[in-house]
């Protein structure tokens, strides 16, 4: 029997309520597979903790995080708590504690009803962006002179160390090589005159290693057009913290939104746990009236089970999220159905059971 100890930190706003769908599914599976179980421990913090306690995790939080295999978390940030300060201490921290340096956010069409893009189909939009996790603009590096004074400066610093950059940009080169497909690097050379023009260099030079590998580079601002207009261009995408995070809400754009979103944020060496979310927020407007769409948690259990090892899991819950999104009215309203957060979470199941019978455990 394998036993994955998991961690859950649902967190804020909507998180709560889609952590327990994704909870949901991998109860399921335990249930349909003698060979796995999962433990759940439950950290309640967030905002809400922040406001009661006047800090966002327990001092000896990352202590406690340390010994779990994965940690599964919804989202962090809600109005009457600084964002600065309840993303800093918690979801930041965590990445940057545990060296999660590697963020893994599918650009996947499932369905092509779900793209805004005429006459795109599931074959032209389907990219893997790996975004640098650890450092560059989020360095959290910077100083705020002369305060309130005309005279005020206030540096936001990138830091970009040859550490850093050398090994997200030999693991993109990994991932494209080892799956046979081109790598993307998006920067920013021409205004960027520090950082980018050090990212750029490096990717040329670790590109030496993987002759085999097909590359291209870009300029964000072109690629982000070309997000749009030729998203057939991208195969594996590596580039910076803040490009990244940009880039793959606009790749949740064109495959249906934030509610189908998913991000693994990992540290490859496994020195430490690594992170499974939604890429979405706490989404304030609808938190707390069971709409949120639970389809992007569930897809990072399903990146969750890779991660483990399970292979055949992992691509057992994308099936199912892709026959769950055949049907429109069992959907959230968000892709315009009229469910609720449970109802979807319940009737994965379902698919997910039907699913076992037919495909896994037939002999
Ligand atoms: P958001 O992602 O929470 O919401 C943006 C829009 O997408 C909203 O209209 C929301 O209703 C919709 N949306 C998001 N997830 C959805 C879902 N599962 N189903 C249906 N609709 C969904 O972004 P925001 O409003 O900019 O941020 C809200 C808070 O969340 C802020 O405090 C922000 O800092 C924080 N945040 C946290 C994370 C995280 O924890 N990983 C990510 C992004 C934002
Ligand atoms: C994300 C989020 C975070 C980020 C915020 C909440 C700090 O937007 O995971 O995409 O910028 O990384
Ligand atoms: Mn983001």
């Amino acid at each position: 029997m394998k036993t994955f100890n998991i961690a859950l930190i649902p967190g804020d706003g909507i998180g709560p309520e889609v952590v327990a769908e994704g909870v949901k599914v991998l109860k399921a599976i335990e249930k349909l597979d003698s060979s796995i179980s999962f433990t759940f421990t439950m950290f309640p913090w967030g905002c809400e903790y922040y406001i009661d306690n006047g800090k966002m995790m327990d001092d000896d939080g990352i202590d406690k995080l340390k010994t779990f295999d994965a940690i599964y978390l919804g989202a962090v940030g809600y109005p009457g708590v600084p964002d600065h300060i309840s993303l800093w201490d918690l979801l930041l921290r965590i990445r940057k504690e545990f060296d999660q340096y590697v963020n893994l956010r599918p650009v996947t069409l499932l369905n092509q009803s779900l793209t805004p893009l005429k006459s795109k189909m599931e074959k032209d939009i389907d990219f893997l962006v790996i975004r640098e996790n650890s450092e560059g603009e989020y360095a959290g590096a910077g100083e705020r002179l002369f305060k309130g004074n005309q005279e005020e400066v206030v540096l936001q610093t990138g830091v970009f160390t040859r550490k850093g950059t050398e090994r997200i940009i030999r693991y993109a080169y990994e991932e494209a090589s080892k799956s046979n497909r081109t790598l993307t690097s998006i920067s920013k050379g021409n205004a960027l005159n520090y950082s980018m023009v050090f990212w750029d260099e490096v990717f040329d030079e670790i590109g030496k290693e993987y002759p085999d590998v097909k590359t291209y580079s870009y300029l964000v601002d072109a690629a982000s057009l070309y997000f749009v207009t030729d998203p057939k261009k991208f195969e594996v995408v590596v580039t910076s913290n803040l490009f990244g995070d940009i880039l793959t809400d606009l790749g949740a754009a064109l495959t249906g939104g934030l509610g189908l979103a998913t991000g693994a944020n990992i540290n490859p060496e496994k020195d430490f746990p690594s992170m499974f979310e939604p890429v979405h927020g706490s989404a304030p407007d609808i938190a707390g009236k069971g709409i949120a769409n639970p389809i992007a948690a569930i897809w990072s259990v399903s990146q969750m089970l890779d991660f483990f090892g399970e292979k055949e899991w992992g691509e057992a819950v994308l099936s199912c999220i892709k026959d769950m999104l055949k049907e429109t009215m069992q959907l959230t309203p968000d892709l315009g159905g009229s469910a609720s957060t449970g109802e979807v979470g319940d009737r994965f199941v379902e698919l997910l059971n039907e699913y076992a019978d037919t495909e896994i455990f037939t002999n």
